[in-house]
């Protein structure tokens, strides 16, 4: 497995999910936008937990030649638990289930044993006391603020109320748990979700939809920070 370091918790981050590039052209897409990203944002779908279907391992291990960044890979998957090991092979840095699915802790510990950063996803309408009795075990947190499925749709404000939560908790507690939001984030939303305790930002559409996405990514990062000072 290759091994990458995912820099210290906690530090504020932008995740691009390559769900809105250019299938066809995902080297180049990838590699354009390097210079603006710390993590990239991998969405596996299975068109069973989320419906619709997008990539698998193979194109993991594809990009791996194009980019030397944490590979953040969210499995909307029903079973994430039979593909975990193909991740972790394939070049997968960090794979994050979703509590819905159930198995929690086991699936935990099997990404675990793997060398995988650990993360657990909650939908929108998943409450905190849902994933909380996992906050110790996992690196992140990955709270939704669309339903998973499809690039492009409007962010639920509506989830800052978890973000908040998770976010005193976090404290409250000293975890090691970063905190990382996904759906609908561009430049008006990122401060929003930053203000409220995320610090890792994924955005698709308003990156790799838009006509310069070094330049978005760039702005994206700057909305962000804005909201942090
Ligand atoms: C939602 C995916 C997201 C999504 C982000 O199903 O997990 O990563 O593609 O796309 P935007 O930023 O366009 O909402
Ligand atoms: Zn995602």
């Amino acid at each position: 497995m290759t091994v990458i370091d995912a820099g210290p918790v906690g530090e504020f981050r932008i995740a691009p999910s390559i769900l809105s590039a250019d299938f066809g052209n995902l080297g180049y897409d990838v590699e354009r936008i390097d210079a603006e990203t710390d993590w990239l944002h991998v969405d596996v779908m299975d068109g069973h937990f989320v419906p619709n279907v997008s990539i698998g391992p193979p194109v993991v291990a594809s990009l791996r030649r194009y980019s030397s960044r944490f590979f953040d890979c969210h499995l909307m998957m029903s079973e994430p638990g039979r593909y975990l090991e193909a991740f972790a092979r394939s070049g997968a840095n960090g794979c994050t289930v979703h509590v819905e699915v159930g198995g929690t802790a086991q699936l935990i510990e099997d990404a675990r044993a793997l060398g995988l950063r650990v993360g657990l996803a909650a939908n929108p309408d998943t409450p905190f006391h849902a994933v909380a009795p996992f906050l110790g075990d996992i690196d992140l947190l990955l709270l939704m603020t669309v339903f998973p499925g499809f690039g492009g749709q409007s962010f639920m404000a509506e989830v800052m109320e978890k973000v908040e939560e998770a976010r005193r908790e976090v404290d409250r507690n000293s975890l090691a748990l970063d905190i990382e939001v996904d759906g609908g984030i561009d430049v008006a939303t990122a401060p929003i979700a930053v203000r409220a305790g995320a610090n890792v930002l994924v955005a698709g559409s308003a990156i790799f939809a838009r006509e310069d996405p070094l330049a978005a990514a760039a702005a994206l990062r700057a909305a962000a920070v804005s909201a942090l000072t």
